[in-house]
């Protein structure tokens, strides 16, 4: 497929190209953006690393990543061998200087050679602990004068809570790298049907008149993932679930849904309303941790059947850790549109099934006209965003069960991307890379945004650092998490609704 925007030559430098992102995420999805026509026909992607490998090692250790991991499937080795000619490896110390020195000239005889100016995207798929340093010598090395071309990217986790990510970003936007250079990646802004959050709110006339207190219950954001930590203890085990999906995808996942309409798509103008409503969101008071905000830790149990080993016994984990796998929260939103409207969100490692879905819960009719025999099937109207699994949008309505009496049950109405839109959706990463090196900011964080981010979590994490959990494990691999998550709904006389998903395989929460 040929596109028709032009999009200027560019340098692509991955900072911890022999890791796993780069081979299951970033090159996947290059490749996939090459093959349909997006990249320029001048690229270079250069891989740094400390791993000892030469050029053909690493094409071949990349070859395998597309291979298992594109959406394209297998690969075509015509493709593959045109896309493979764009790819080089350097063995790089990022401490070292003279490795920004030696890039910095790479780039040049680069350029020179196509006889044009490049955009160069520095992307950082490091551990946390390396952006600073990586940031402060590109910045030495002059790799980030140009604040046209020069792109820095970090991956999350962006600090590790309010002050060290305000710190990292004044240092990143004092010194080193302007704003507007910098793209803060949630890979969760890149999924289509997040994205098509503001296209159903912003882009219909029907939801918008009954988007508030007065018709909508309650809000509940589930991730639900059935993996545990994977090779990615080491990393978890520092993280937990409120810091690793919380303090990022939910929340902004919430932006979405409840922001005010935005007066245009402009990436400034987004953002700015996403934090409008981060900020109206209520700090949850200390003396009130217990009623807003649970965390669980799995111990053995069962996915599909098969036996898994508590959180404690995975590779990298502490033996005694009190790191949260299971995190929810109960979220009121200070603004008019949402006065005592509570939003839910939950997240865990080791639950049933793989789902991530938005239910938006609209209150009970003003009055019931049916008689109460007609009613026991009755449920509220429910919108469904299916983030994943089965992407698209039902609306759960009330319908006249076909027969001689009158009975209401529940129906959906559904859309399923699948079967409206034949062609495949891309991968997050790959409308994220291509908006870099286009210089869209619209789906990354600004630094304000993730201070807003960390001001709300930062009161839980201290808390839960404060008092340490007594009761870990506390949920069973397989199960729905901890008790006290079900307890957090029921005293506002609500519960967990089960994923649609999980509805129709017909098992219960
Ligand atoms: C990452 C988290 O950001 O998102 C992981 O660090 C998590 O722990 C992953 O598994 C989930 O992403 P997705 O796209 O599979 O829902």
């Amino acid at each position: 497929m040929q596109t028709d925007i032009q999009i200027e030559p560019a340098v692509i430098v991955v900072f911890g190209a022999g890791g796993d992102l780069t081979q299951r995420k970033l090159i996947p999805a290059l490749f996939s953006l090459f093959i349909e026509g997006w990249l320029p026909e001048q690229f270079l992607i250069i891989g740094l690393d400390r791993v000892q490998m030469n050029d053909q090692a690493f094409r071949q250790h990349l070859y395998e990543g597309v291979d298992r991991y594109s959406r394209q499937g297998k690969v075509n080795t015509q493709d593959w061998d045109r896309f493979a000619s764009h790819l080089t490896y350097t063995v790089a110390d990022f401490t070292n200087p003279k490795a920004f020195d030696l890039l910095s000239e790479q780039i040049a005889a680069q350029e020179e050679t196509w006889g044009q100016l490049s955009n160069q995207i520095f992307y950082l798929a490091t551990p946390p602990t390396m952006m600073e340093p990586i940031a402060r010598l590109l910045h030495h090395t002059g790799l980030s004068d140009n604040r046209e071309r020069a792109r820095i990217v970090f991956e999350k986790p962006f600090g590790h809570d309010l002050e060290s990510a305000r710190a990292l970003n004044n240092t990143l936007t004092n010194f080193f790298f302007a704003e507007t250079q910098i793209y803060r990646i949630d890979h969760y802004l890149g999924k289509e049907t997040v994205q098509n959050i503001l296209a159903l709110r912003f882009a219909n006339a029907l939801f918008e008149p009954v988007w508030d207190r007065r018709y909508i219950d309650h809000v509940q954001i589930t991730v639900a993932e059935t993996v545990g930590v994977e090779h990615r203890g080491g990393y978890y085990d520092q993280a937990g679930a409120l810091r690793d999906m919380i303090q990022n995808h939910l929340l902004q996942v919430l932006c979405l849904i409840a922001m005010e309409p935005p007066v245009s798509f402009g990436a400034d103008e987004i953002r700015n309303k996403k934090v409008d409503l981060l900020r109206a969101i209520r700090t949850i008071p200390c003396d009130s941790m217990d009623w807003s905000a649970v965390r669980g830790q799995y111990g053995e149990g069962q996915i599909d059947g098969k036996a898994v080993p508590a959180y404690r016994h995975e590779p990298g984990v502490s033996a005694d850790s009190n790191t949260e796998t299971f995190a929810a929260l109960r979220l009121c939103i200070d603004n008019w549109r949402w006065q005592n409207v509570p939003f839910y969100l939950r997240t865990g490692k080791r639950l049933p099934i793989r789902a991530s879905e938005v239910s938006v819960v609209f209150r009970p009719v003003p009055h019931q006209s049916f008689p109460r025999s007609a009613l026991e099937g009755w449920q509220p109207n429910r919108l469904v965003v299916h983030v994943q699994p089965d992407e698209g949008l039902s609306l759960r309505v009330q319908a006249k069960q076909p027969g001689l009496r009158m009975r209401l049950n529940p129906a959906d109405m559904q859309f399923r991307y699948q079967d409206v839109f034949p062609s495949p959706s891309p991968e997050a990463y790959e409308t994220l890379l291509l908006d870099i090196l286009l210089g869209d900011a619209t789906l990354f964080m600004r630094a304000d945004q993730i201070e807003a981010a960390w001001q709300i979590v930062d009161p839980v994490l201290e808390a839960w650092a404060d008092n340490p959990p007594a009761d870990f494990p506390n949920y069973s691999a397989g199960s729905w998490g901890p008790e006290a998550a079900e307890a957090l709904l029921a005293r506002d006389g609500r519960h967990w609704l089960a994923p649609i998903v999980e509805e129709k395989r017909g098992k219960h929460v």
